[in-house]
Parts: structure tokens; C-alpha cells; sequence
């Protein structure tokens, strides 16, 4: 009988064991979200689909940085619309992309395409993970792997809220004193030290015509004269323009008068300090930018980052790990998914009651 009730239990055991095996791969299939750690399959994938869309880089840093300051990193940047939309009579209805801050936000497709290929490995992380890993990765190819910071997870969950007046109360804007960029910035804990060290990013990708608009008349004190002729020239409302004057052609280096000095000009779409460079010769597209010049601690800590190899790229590095973890505290009700979205576009109908607004 004994023997008999062993038998029984060992495969009472067994059975809720693989219950037990069932139910957590239904919740949670991929071992890389079980297991917490930054999986090198997904750091393959990432890798490879970011390479392929090389030009897409800065479009997925620049969402990361849209994504965590809004809300915390919880993927409400990629929702089309939720039961909890905008309360705003005139963005009634929409998401954060609806946002004029989100104006020209790239590299959504990317991030569906990361997660089907992760899905084929059977390997399912959240969309707020996915542009976390997507940026991550895109700062190392477009940096040629000077910029690999270590970023926490897999394991940000999805969140199911996106407002499109979130993103104008939270982030930046281009036209931002150095006081507001600092407000903006400590609002989210980070340093003044941290808000120059993040805004280098502006060394890769493009701007709208309408984001520097007011730099054709700046004060010469604040702009380069040079500089501002060339970009007045070319200027259209609608216009893409690319942000970096070192990426800007020969032509242009010859009108605009920029010094290279330890630029390596050859490094075309690079992610490097050359920011500085044209920041201290007040060759920058935004007026945000050439604010951190109005500040001497930020004045002085530029030149460090143009004189002291290394010294941008880890700070940058640190920043953006910092970045990543932002989580934000929500006590209204529901925030997250149950579970993970299926498509980073919408919410999964489940994970909220149907009652809530
Ligand atoms: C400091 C305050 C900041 C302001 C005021 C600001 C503002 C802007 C604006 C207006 C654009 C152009 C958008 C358009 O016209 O399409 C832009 C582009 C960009 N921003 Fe920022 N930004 C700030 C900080 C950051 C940070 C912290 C990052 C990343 C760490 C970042 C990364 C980028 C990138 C990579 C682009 C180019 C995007 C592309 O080519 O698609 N920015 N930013």
C-alpha cells in the first residue's frame, strides 16, 4: 500500500509538475523572461535587424528617450488608442503619437519586426523591452560598439494608458531654456551633467523644418552667422533636415566655416561627440542645444566632452541605462497588461476591466 501511495504521489507530483510547466509557458514562454538577464539571442536579433535599418538608428534612440520620459518605459509610445485616451478636447481620442512632441518619431516598424523574429525563437518579450534592446543596439552599430551599455531585463511589462498632452508635459522642447531642459529633466531624476551628456545624441539623424524654425532669426550671439545663412537657405516648413553640420557635405562645411578639431570627419552618421564640436562653435540646430552653453558647469563639461576620448561615451553609456529603468508609479488603477501585448500598436482587450473609462 505504502508503495502503492508513493507511486501515487510521485506521479501526483509529476503531473502538477508539468501542469505547473504548462501554465507558466502559457504566461511566460520565453526561459529569457524567466530568467532575467539580457539574453544574447535577443541581443542577436536585435543586432542583425538593427544593422539592416541602419539609418533607422536615431529614430530608435530618439523613442526610447519619447517612450521612458512619458509615463515611465512601459511601451505607451507605440499605442494607437486605449479606453483611457486623452481627456484634452482637442487630442480627444488619441495616443501619445498623436503628441506634436512625437512629431516625427521613426522606427515603430522595427520593433514589430524584432519581436516576430524573437517570437520564430520562441522568445516573447514586451514592447517596452523590445525599444529598450532596439535602441541599446542601435547606439553600438551606429557608435561602432563604443556605446554597449548594460540595460536591466528582459522584464518591463507593457503599460495599457497613452494620452496624447502626456508627451507635452514631460518632454523637451526644442525652444526649451536651459532652466526648463534642467526642470524637465530633474523632474525625471536626472543631473544637469546627465541632461549634456544624453542631448550628444543629436549628433545622428534629422530634424522637421518646423522644430528650428526660430533659429533663422536668433541672435548672432546665439547662433553661428555662417551657419545660420546656410541653414536659412535651405529652409522649408515640411523639410527633413539633417541635424549634425558635420554630416551636412562639403559644401556645406565650406559655407558654414565649421572647425573640425578632433572631429574624425570620415565618421559620416556616427554616434560620437561631434555634437560638442558644433555646439561650441553655436552650430546646432536647436536652440535647446545651444542653451547648454548658457550655463557654465554645462559650457565647461561639453569641452571636456570634446577634448577627453572616452569620457562622452561612458557618461552617454551610463545615462542611457539609467534611461531604461525608468519605471513610474501609477495609483489611478490598472496600468499594466496582463501578460504582454500582443501587438505594440494596441492593448489586449483583457487586461483591464471593461467598466473602467
Ligand atoms: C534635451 C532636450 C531635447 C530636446 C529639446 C529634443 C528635441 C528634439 C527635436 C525637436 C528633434 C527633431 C524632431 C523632428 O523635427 O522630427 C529631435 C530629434 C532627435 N532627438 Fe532629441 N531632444 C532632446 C533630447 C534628446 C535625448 C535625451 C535623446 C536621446 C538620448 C534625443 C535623441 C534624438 C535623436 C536621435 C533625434 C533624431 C531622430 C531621427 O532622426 O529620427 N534627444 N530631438
Amino acid at each position: 500500500m505504502a508503495k502503492r501511495n508513493e507511486k501515487g504521489s510521485v506521479f501526483l507530483v509529476a503531473a502538477l509538475a508539468t501542469v505547473i510547466v504548462l501554465l507558466s509557458a502559457q504566461v511566460r514562454p520565453a526561459a529569457a523572461v524567466v530568467d532575467g538577464g539580457y539574453n544574447s539571442t535577443i541581443e542577436g536579433i536585435v543586432n542583425t535587424e538593427v544593422a539592416k535599418f541602419r539609418a533607422l538608428a536615431a529614430g530608435l534612440i530618439r523613442m526610447a528617450f519619447h517612450d521612458c520620459f512619458v509615463r515611465g518605459c512601459d511601451g505607451s509610445v507605440m499605442l494607437d488608442s486605449t479606453p483611457y485616451n486623452s481627456t484634452n478636447p482637442t487630442l480627444a481620442g488619441k495616443t501619445e503619437k498623436a503628441s506634436p512632441s512625437n512629431g516625427g518619431l521613426r522606427g515603430m516598424e522595427v520593433i514589430e519586426i524584432i519581436r516576430t523574429k524573437l517570437k520564430e525563437n520562441n522568445i516573447i518579450v514586451s514592447c517596452a523591452d523590445a525599444i529598450q534592446f532596439a535602441a541599446r543596439e542601435a547606439a553600438k552599430v551606429v557608435s561602432n560598439g563604443k556605446i554597449a551599455y548594460p540595460i536591466n531585463g528582459p522584464g518591463r511589462r507593457d503599460g495599457v494608458k497613452s494620452s496624447a498632452e502626456d508627451p507635452g508635459m514631460f518632454l523637451p522642447g526644442p525652444m526649451f531654456t536651459f532652466a526648463q531642459l534642467s526642470t524637465a529633466f530633474r523632474n525625471k531624476g536626472f543631473s544637469e551633467p546627465e541632461l549634456v551628456a544624453l542631448s550628444g545624441a543629436h549628433c545622428i539623424g534629422v530634424t522637421n523644418g518646423m522644430s528650428f524654425a526660430d533659429r533663422r532669426t536668433a541672435p548672432l550671439n546665439e547662433i553661428d552667422s555662417a551657419y545660420q545663412r546656410l541653414i536659412t537657405s535651405e529652409w522649408t516648413p515640411t523639410g527633413t533636415f539633417i541635424m549634425n553640420i558635420r554630416d551636412m557635405g562639403k559644401d556645406a562645411l565650406k559655407k558654414s566655416r565649421y572647425s573640425p578639431n578632433q572631429v574624425n570627419m570620415a565618421a559620416i552618421g556616427t554616434l560620437d561627440n561631434s555634437f560638442y564640436n558644433a555646439n561650441l562653435q553655436n552650430m546646432v540646430r536647436f536652440k535647446s542645444d545651444w542653451e547648454l552653453r548658457t550655463n557654465t558647469a554645462a559650457n565647461n563639461l561639453m569641452g571636456k566632452y570634446m577634448t577627453t576620448p572616452g569620457l562622452w561615451e561612458a557618461d552617454f553609456s551610463a545615462a542611457m541605462t539609467k534611461l531604461s529603468s525608468l519605471v513610474i508609479a501609477d495609483t489611478e488603477g490598472p496600468i499594466w497588461e496582463d501578460g504582454i501585448r500582443e501587438k505594440c500598436t494596441a492593448t489586449n482587450l483583457m487586461s483591464y476591466p471593461s467598466t473602467t473609462p
